[in-house]
């Protein structure tokens, strides 16, 4: 299997590495509801990057220049654009595994001006942690986890660090809250058994990664055990209230639909019969017309940085 860096400038490199395939979704398919997804989290991303630059000392001393910056997973690059603006010194390598997801890395990139300084780079983790190079600020966003020993990941990151540089990784914070507990359909409290089912099907999808080790998933800590010093977690609140807009409304008919082809034999009937209401088309009971819909979320991110030597 190949690595691909893509360069700003057009400046083209490949060269082969040989690695497992540890994916666990078809993350190309997924690319229009990662990017829906992502640009609703636009405002919360945008704070915690403006909380790293002040972790980095850049609105204070100006102590770390930051001269690159690592995506990992970056997914369709909503997040590495992001960095982008908010480093305006630095150049941002979005990683992943899905050449379509890069592509609309360089695509999102170039809408914003932003071509020159975003790069990608195509490559399997974690026989890729490898090729990612020095970095002075790593976020991974929603992607350790799907990588099957998080610890040793975190530590491959760490060694990626340049001394005094931050490890910024994203993961769970809060599932997203979208209707209220009785929608006049179906029994109340859908979305806590939404919740109970997803969380089964994470742990099956966990066990079967390569390499799946099972790990106490306190960030701080695991990022502390990578040889870092943890440096604070913080969470960012998504809060869109009702009436929903359309491109909210898209995400959730996608993600429902979604929810339903997955969940579907882990739900009783009821349910089942009330996620297909929901997505029924543009019927008043379903998703994209009621009134009810809204979409609240939250992002946490634990932060850690590496040593700079005495
Ligand atoms: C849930 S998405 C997160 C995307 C983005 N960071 C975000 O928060 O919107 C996980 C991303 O990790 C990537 N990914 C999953 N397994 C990977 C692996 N083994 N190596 C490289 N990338 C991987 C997927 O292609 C996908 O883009």
């Amino acid at each position: 299997m190949e690595e691909t860096v893509h360069q700003p400038h057009a400046h083209t490199h490949d060269h082969t590495h040989t690695h497992s395939h540890g994916s666990d979704h078809d993350w190309e398919a997924l690319g229009d509801q990662l990017e829906r997804e992502a640009e609703l989290h636009i405002p919360a991303v945008t704070e915690a990057a403006h909380w790293l630059r002040d972790l980095l000392g850049l609105d204070g001393g100006g102590q770390t220049r930051v001269s690159r910056v690592l995506d990992v997973g970056s997914g369709p690059g909503v997040a590495a654009c992001l960095l982008a603006a908010a480093f305006p010194d630095a150049e941002v390598v979005a990683v992943d595994q899905a050449p379509g997801l890069l592509e609309r890395v360089r695509t999102r990139a170039a809408g914003l001006h932003l071509a020159d300084r975003v790069a990608t780079l195509r490559t399997d983790l974690p026989s890729g942690f490898d090729s990612l190079g020095s970095a002075d600020l790593i976020w991974s966003g929603n992607a350790i986890h799907h990588l099957g020993d998080q610890q040793a990941a975190l530590a491959a990151l760490a060694a990626s660090l340049r001394p005094g540089g931050l490890l910024a990784v994203a993961e769970r914070g809060l599932p997203p809250r979208f209707l209220p507990r009785d929608i006049g359909i179906g029994r109340p409290g859908l979305q806590a058994r939404l919740d109970a089912a997803n969380e089964e099907l994470f742990g099956t999808m966990r066990a079967q990664l390569p390499g799946s080790t099972e790990t106490v998933e306190d960030w701080p800590a695991m990022l502390a055990r990578a040889g870092l010093m943890p440096s604070g977690t913080r969470t960012f609140l998504t809060d869109l209230p009702a009436p929903l807009g359309r491109p909210a409304r898209e995400y959730l008919y996608a993600q429902l639909s979604r929810l339903r082809d997955r969940l579907g034999d882990r739900l009783d009937r009821e349910d089942r019969e009330t996620l297909d209401l929901l997505v029924d088309g543009d019927a008043r009971t379903g998703i994209r017309s009621r009134p009810d819909a809204f979409y609240l979320t939250a992002i946490t991110v634990h932060t850690a940085r590496a040593p700079r030597p005495a």
